[in-house]
């Protein structure tokens, strides 16, 4: 069983989305016993919290659940996961820096994405337009992942 912690800022919007996308495309493979997901936010605004109301709604859109609770990204997950996926490149810094990460165990999860690279743009501050392009970047290159991980 691999295990792999999507993290963003808040752990509302962008890491839960992928974690909720990743688990589903795993179900959907059949590959549930070789894969799990979590997330985490690398601030400690929403431990506890639901996910936002936007990143349920588009997920619901597309059949897929999503049940994850805001939880704080700590220096131990470097144990706990085999993959640590930051969401844009400031995540990256901060998680690196609070692992003292120097063989940068961190990737980014656009380094996958088929028609891109750089930062999944956080949509808090932005609408369901925001939500759903979020949507397609991680549906896509998390497709790309899976892939990564099984070859
Ligand atoms: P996320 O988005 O990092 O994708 O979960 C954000 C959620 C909350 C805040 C910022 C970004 N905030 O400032 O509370």
């Amino acid at each position: 069983m691999k295990k792999i912690l999507f993290v963003c800022l808040g752990n509302i919007c962008r890491s839960p989305m992928a974690e909720a996308i990743f688990n589903h495309q795993v179900h959907e493979k059949g590959l549930q016993n070789d894969f799990m997901a979590d997330s985490a936010g690398t601030a400690n605004y929403h431990v506890g919290d639901q996910p936002d109301h936007r990143t349920i709604e588009v997920l619901n859109e597309k059949n897929i659940i999503i049940n994850h609770q805001g939880r704080q990204f700590n220096k131990n997950d470097v144990n706990s996961f085999d993959y640590l996926i930051a969401m844009d490149s400031q995540n990256q810094r901060d998680m690196r820096s609070i692992l003292q990460d120097e063989d940068n165990r961190v990737l980014l999860i656009r380094d996958f994405d088929p028609i891109g690279s750089g930062d999944v743009p956080d949509p808090y501050y932005g609408g369901s337009k925001d939500f759903k392009e979020v949507y397609e970047i991680l549906a896509r290159s998390i497709e790309q992942f899976i892939h990564f991980l099984i070859r």
